[in-house]
């Protein structure tokens, strides 16, 4: 009885440990497959080439249903922002007048590169990548 008792146990224990190894390499595979996941759900998208972005130029932009900015800068190179602010989420306001964006709701203001200049935001607003081609075609990278 005693013996059954101990036989018992080490199933038990056996048992406990391949349901842990389960639940580990569970774990780890799912951990795995989501980190895999993440990066294919975004893509590079085609909006047009260098000769169509003009330096100082700003264009409002929806990229396979994401909005966004797209800023030529004086140097030429082009950055994609998103037009969240980054204080409270509001939704940038374009201001010609000044080549700025501006939040009406606290007064944030973010200069043409995405760089916060006045009122609450505290960090620039959020880039999408930008990638420049040999053949000047320009792509940003989009979450699907
Ligand atoms: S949400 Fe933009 S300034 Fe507050």
């Amino acid at each position: 009885m005693n013996n059954y008792q101990t036989g018992d146990a080490e199933m038990n224990w056996s048992r406990r440990k391949f349901v842990v190894s389960l639940a580990v390499a569970g774990g780890v595979s799912t951990f795995l497959l989501r980190d895999a996941a993440s990066a294919a759900d975004s893509t590079w998208v085609s909006v047009g080439t260098t000769d169509t972005f003009k330096p100082g130029q700003v264009q409002k932009m929806s990229v396979r249903g994401t909005n966004l900015y797209l800023a030529c800068n004086q140097d030429n190179s082009i950055a994609a922002l998103s037009p969240k602010c980054t204080h409270m989420g509001c939704t940038v306001a374009l201001d010609l007048s000044r080549n700025q964006f501006a939040f009406p709701c606290h007064g944030g203001r973010f200069d043409q590169t995405g760089k916060n200049v006045s009122g609450p935001p505290q960090r620039p607003l959020d880039h999408y990548e930008v990638r420049i081609d040999k053949d000047k075609t320009v792509y940003v990278k989009i979450p699907e």
